[in-house]
């Protein structure tokens, strides 16, 4: 155990957009493919770096709804390190006890990667401490159609009454449904922008954007992230007084 871990203040829940693979190797005159393939090992990384630092919830931002639109045998690539990484690395999330979820419009997936998923998310479903959640196929945009979708068939099926819904019920009715939302989200690779990730989930998140490209990205880097989130005063549109004296709060 690191001995930055268990303080009170920490991040329950991280939220990475994992970004920089095919700069990284550009630089080095390689494939994008065999950037995303280094980038599967900081993955690795990172997630034992979680477990030794108390992190429960990682959401990793793995291929977005827009990243369809990459050159073919960038996506193949893609989707076969995917399966791969899955068959590789179940056995160790049974070993560390992390449960694996899947958010986006998984059924898109090629068929192989969704039963590698499937496979998966079934053989570690028992475990409810540690939580890994990999952005497939995520669209935040899509995922609120999909919601309101739903909603508004309960609706029209005289299930729900939109004069009564809350935000809780529409949350619900989201990809995260049962997850909390993110505390810190961490994007690399220099990029200051949120690419359709996690927006109904980050309206209170801190963010923190490094320019380490992602197969540099290690657990120092990490420990940097939550060193500055935790120096950062989550007000929740409070005044900071309130917050310092909670007895003077009226
Ligand atoms: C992130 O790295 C991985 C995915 C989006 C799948 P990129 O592939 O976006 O890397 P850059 O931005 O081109 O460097
Ligand atoms: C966001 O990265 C998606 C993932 C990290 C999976 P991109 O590299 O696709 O984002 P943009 O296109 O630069 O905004
Ligand atoms: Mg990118």
């Amino acid at each position: 155990m690191s001995d930055i871990s268990s303080k009170a203040n920490d991040p329950q829940h991280i939220g990475i957009i994992m970004d920089g693979n095919g700069r990284w190797a550009k630089q080095r005159g390689y494939s994008r493919p065999a950037g995303h393939k280094e980038g599967a090992k900081t993955t690795r990384k990172i997630i034992d770096a979680c477990q030794d630092l108390g992190i429960k919830y990682l959401t990793l931002y793995a291929f977005s709804a827009e990243n369809w639109n990459r050159p073919d045998v960038e996506v193949r690539a893609l989707m076969e390190l995917l399966e791969f990484f899955l068959s590789r690395e179940t056995k160790t999330l049974i070993k560390q006890r992390v449960r694996l979820h899947a958010i986006g419009r998984i059924e898109e997936l090629p068929e192989r990667a969704r039963k590698a998923l499937q496979k998966a998310i079934d053989a570690t479903a028992e475990f409810d401490e540690w939580h890994l959640v990999l952005a497939l196929n995520y669209s935040s945009r899509n995922e609120v159609l999909d919601a309101v979708r739903s909603l508004a068939k309960a609706a029209a099926a005289g299930e729900v009454d939109p004069d009564s819904l809350e935000w809780g019920d529409v949350s619900q009715h989201l990809y995260t449904a049962g997850l909390p939302d993110p505390d810190l989200i961490i994007r690399t690779s220099g990029e200051t922008r949120i690419s359709n990730f996690l927006l109904m989930q980050s309206a209170y998140s801190e963010f923190y954007f490094t320019d380490v490209l992602w197969p540099d990205f290690d657990r120092e880097q990490l420990e940097k992230a939550i060193a500055t989130y935790r120096c950062r005063e989550r007000r929740f549109g409070k005044t900071g007084e309130q917050l310092s004296h909670p007895a003077a709060s009226t």
